[in-house]
Formats: C-alpha cells, structure tokens, sequence
C-alpha cells in the first residue's frame, strides 16, 4: 500500500535541546493519545519541539498554521472540480486523521471557536472526524495524535472551555542562561563563548518585559544575532541589527535598549 503521508515524514533528526522533562511528558501522553496544548512565548521552541518529538516517536508531522479566516473546509477538506468529475480532497486534518499523523495546530487561537469546534469529536473518546460536507465519517487511525500551540501573551480570543478541556497541556518557557547558550552555539554555529555574551544580553532585554516591551529577545532572535556573528559582524552590530533594532520601535526603549548594549559590548 502506498505511504500517504510519505511527504509528512521527518527523515533527519531535528536538532532540540530539552528544557525539564517536556519530552517524557509528550511521550505519556501520546502514549494515550491525549491531546496535547503547548503555551509559551514567541520563539522558545514548541515548533521545534513538536518536530522532534515526530522524528522521535517515527510519526508523520501533519502541520497547520491557524489564522482567523480559518475556515473548517481548509482542515476537514472540501470537493474539488476537475476536467471530468468533482472529487472530495481531504484536508490536512482529515489526512493526520484517516493515515495515523501527528497533527500539528500551529498559532491555535488565531482561528475561530466555530473552525476550532471541528476538532471536537476527535479529541474525546469517540476519536472520530465528520465529514458532513462528502456524507463521511473517519474513525481516527491509532496513531493519530492531535496537538495544538499558541502564544498566551498575544491578545486574542479565549479558547472555549469545551475545546479547552480536552487537551492536556505543557508550559514552555524560556530556558536557563546556560541551556540557552548551548541552543545558541549549536543552532549558529558560533563558540560558546560569544553565544553566552549574546545570550547574555539577549536575556537581559526580558527584564524590560510589560515596561514598554511586550516581550523581550526570543531564543529565535539570539540565533540570528549569532548567526550575524558567525558572518563576520561585530557583536555589537550583530545584537544591534538582530536585537535592539527589530525589538521595538518605541523610542525610549530603544534608547534603553542602546545603553544596555554599548555596556555589554
Ligand atoms: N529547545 C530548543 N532546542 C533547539 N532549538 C531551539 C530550542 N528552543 C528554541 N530553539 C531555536 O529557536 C528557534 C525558534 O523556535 P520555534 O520556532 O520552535 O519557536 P516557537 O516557540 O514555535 O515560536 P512561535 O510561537 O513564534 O512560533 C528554532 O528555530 C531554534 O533555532
Ligand atoms: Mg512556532
């Protein structure tokens, strides 16, 4: 039989430095097939996460990135007009549903709770999509798995406590200085020691955090600061362009920002 989700295998192991235990906990949970909800602020490694955990767990990654004009048809699919004949296509979560994926909701609660409600009878015992559009009930192959991301900090709509209160969920978090580093180094490519003084001083622009910052240097930012360092720049103009600059434009606080970073550097 062919393999379809042949496109949704990982075939490189995905580089991810563990945080606690989060990888011991995803693996309870997909051992139950539980849903499961990851929070954590912009760019501290629940994308990379769910991909590694996929490679780990030798399951396809199925992923979706939600935004509100979301509707159900672009997850559960939608009947498609060729030359000779209309033909049902599955959607991407219908796909993760029938062939046994992870399914991976990427900025959950940028979708509508009428999109999100889709999802519903999947992720309780009945595991079961339908799909009322082509007169289709899929019961969920064993392996598929459902998982969903967002950014608590970002304003959006609440999620419905009925959509809520079927997954359970893991709290990411920014990592130590020194976990951090060593994400820094091995993503860049730099030396331990420059990504520990740009970690550093990426680390020390959180403390400006709900002072006019909404939020501060992501893991994401210090590796492309020391990525500019890697490409010859100083590390002042490194953090400066990757950091300082792209963080805010609100002037007093990249006057803060300005300060900080000439003292560090
Ligand atoms: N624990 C980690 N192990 C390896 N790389 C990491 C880790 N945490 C962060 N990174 C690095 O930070 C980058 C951003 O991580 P990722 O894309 O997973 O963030 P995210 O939490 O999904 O952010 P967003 O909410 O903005 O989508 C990754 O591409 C990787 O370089
Ligand atoms: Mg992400």
């Amino acid at each position: 039989m062919p393999d379809s989700l042949i496109d949704f295998r990982l075939t490189q192991e995905p580089f991810y430095q563990s945080i606690h235990n989060e990888i011991e906990l995803f693996e309870s949970a997909f051992a139950r097939r539980l849903p499961i909800l990851i929070k954590g602020p912009t760019g501290c490694g629940k994308t990379r996460f769910v991909q590694y955990m996929a490679w780990r767990l030798k399951r396809p990654l199925v992923t979706v990135v939600c935004y509100e004009d979301l509707s159900v048809a672009d997850l559960v699919g939608r009947w498609l007009l060729d030359a000779n004949a209309t033909q049902w296509q599955d959607g991407p979560l219908s796909q993760a549903a029938r062939y046994g994926a992870i399914c991976y909701l990427d900025e959950f609660v940028e979708a509508r709770a009428n999109t999100t409600v889709a999802i519903h009878s999947l992720t309780d015992t009945r595991r079961q999509l339908v799909l009322t559009a082509c007169n289709q009930t899929v019961s969920a192959h064993p392996d598929f798995q459902l998982v969903v991301s967002y950014n608590p900090s970002v304003l959006s709509e609440e999620i419905r406590p009925a959509t809520r209160q079927r997954f359970c969920a893991l709290n990411f978090s920014y990592p130590t200085l020194e976990i951090e580093t060593k994400i820094v180094a091995e993503e860049s490519g730099l030396d331990t020691v420059r990504a520990h003084q740009v970690t550093h001083f990426g680390v020390s622009t959180r403390r400006l955090q709900g002072l006019g910052l909404e939020e501060g240097a992501s893991t994401r930012m210090l590796v492309g600061a020391a990525s500019l360092v890697v490409q010859g720049l100083s590390l002042h103009s490194a953090c400066r362009m990757a950091i300082v600059d792209a963080l805010t434009d609100v002037i007093p606080i990249h006057q803060a920002l300005m300060l900080s970073l000439d003292a560090a550097f």
